[in-house]
């Protein structure tokens, strides 16, 4: 795949420049042409000369080389190459990118290339959970760019968290499928529920909760945009989607919903359920409108509503993932945990209304992933899209 590929890889001024020294050697085994160009806060941390001998090509930083000023032409560099790879990219480098700055050489070659550009985005945790390094993420995703998702663990600073440059094998992968044009869940087909259900009382009024529906969008989008093609199948929520991935049910009630999801899921590989289903409905709906009585209070007598999520977990076949939510107020780990049993799933996603800027209608949300193999993994609190983020790479494990 990588035989006689040209990859030009962009080093920024970050610690993690240090394994860009075994990804050069990873696609010069695997066949490739390497042309390095560093920036000079990279040669802080990696030699120009151990990538020039390990790409067996010169090193570039500066636009003139030599004592004689001879030129290192950025436009000719950003066209040689087949793919164009930041490793690593530095919150500097990516704001730069995302906001068209070109300050040195790497920068010009950037904006002169032709080819697709991937990013792998490495950084201590909280300059890439900042608002800025997001923002410029989200903006170069929208653009196209390829983003690597960082890894997570003990970063340099000692603190520990997500920002560690993604493994050299990893990107190595990472490259030979973009080079392939595929994307890592293309060819995959996941069902998604978001926003919550409305049960009628009579025409006028109906039973409903606070779901807006954003969590699910946010994984509906984040899957198709690694490829997939989404089912989407929401309750009455506000929002749009527009990714061409993404094929759309509206609905109004859990039974609508259900009806829906349990057809649909029997041609999906997955399936996150992230809407907030109504448990009970009216067991009549009254066919007008409930006057207001003097003196008499109506009695609306309940029912079950269909479970969704069991009734998939008991249908599913042994190569289908299915993906739960569990709303919480108190005993939270419990409950998730009977939750994830009871209704046979591979992972649950907790989110409590006890963490501040959790659950319902706000930009943020606060995970816990609970494993059916009986691995957990805290979240801290982030924008909804990063959620999305961190559950579709956990999806990603099992598919
Ligand atoms: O939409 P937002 O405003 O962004 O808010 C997001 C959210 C808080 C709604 C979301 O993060 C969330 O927690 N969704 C699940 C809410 C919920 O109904 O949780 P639960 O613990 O009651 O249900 C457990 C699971 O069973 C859920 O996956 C739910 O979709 C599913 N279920 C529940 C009842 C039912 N009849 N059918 C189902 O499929």
């Amino acid at each position: 795949m990588l035989n006689g590929k040209r990859i030009l890889i962009g080093v920024s001024g970050g610690i993690a420049a240090y394994k860009v020294a075994w990804l050069v050697r990873l696609l010069v085994k695997a066949g490739a042409q390497v042309r390095v160009v560093m920036t000079h806060a990279a040669h802080e941390f990696v030699t120009p000369l151990t990538l020039a001998t390990l790409s067996k090509n010169p090193v570039v930083t500066d636009f003139q080389a030599g004592k004689q000023g001879t030129w290192n032409n950025h436009v000719e560099l950003g066209l040689w190459a087949d793919l164009l790879v930041l490793a690593p990219a530095t919150a500097n480098t990516l704001a730069k990118l995302a906001h068209g700055h070109c300050d040195n050489l790497l920068m010009a070659v950037v904006l002169s290339a032709r080819c697709p550009v991937c990013v792998a985005p490495a950084m201590d945790v909280d300059m890439y959970h900042h608002a800025s390094t997001q923002d410029n993420l989200r903006i170069l995703d929208q653009r196209g760019v390829k983003i690597i998702p960082p890894g997570e663990g003990e970063l340099a600073s000692g603190l520990s968290g997500e920002g560690r440059l993604a493994e050299p094998e990893h990107i190595l992968a990472f490259i030979e499928a973009t080079l392939a044009g595929k994307q890592r869940l293309s060819g995959k087909r996941i069902l998604v529920t978001a926003g919550p259900t409305f049960e009628a009382i009579d025409p006028v009024r109906f039973i409903g909760n606070h779901s807006s529906g954003k969590m699910g969008v946010a994984i509906a989008e984040k899957l198709a945009s690694e490829g997939a093609e989404v089912c989407f199948i929401a309750g009455p929520i506000a929002i749009p989607t527009n990714h061409p991935n993404i094929k759309r049910f509206d609905v109004v009630s859990a039974q609508d919903m259900f009806d829906c999801a349990t057809q649909e899921f029997l041609t999906c590989d997955a399936a996150i359920l992230a809407a907030a289903v109504a448990d009970y409905r009216p067991k009549n709906v009254a066919a007008e409108k409930i006057k207001k009585q003097a003196h008499d209070v109506p009695q609306i007598e309940l029912e079950q509503t269909p479970d969704i999520l069991a009734t998939l977990g008991q249908t599913k076949k042994q190569t289908q993932v299915l993906v739960g939510f569990a709303l919480e107020t108190t005993n939270e780990i419990e409950h998730a945990k009977r939750k994830l049993e009871k209704k046979n799933l591979d992972f649950i996603v907790l989110n409590s209304l006890r963490d501040s800027g959790a659950g319902f209608k706000g930009d943020t949300n606060k995970i816990t992933i609970l494993h059916r193999a009986g691995k957990t993994i805290n979240f801290e609190l982030k924008s909804k899209n990063e959620v999305a983020a961190d559950i579709v790479e956990q999806l990603c494990t099992y598919l």
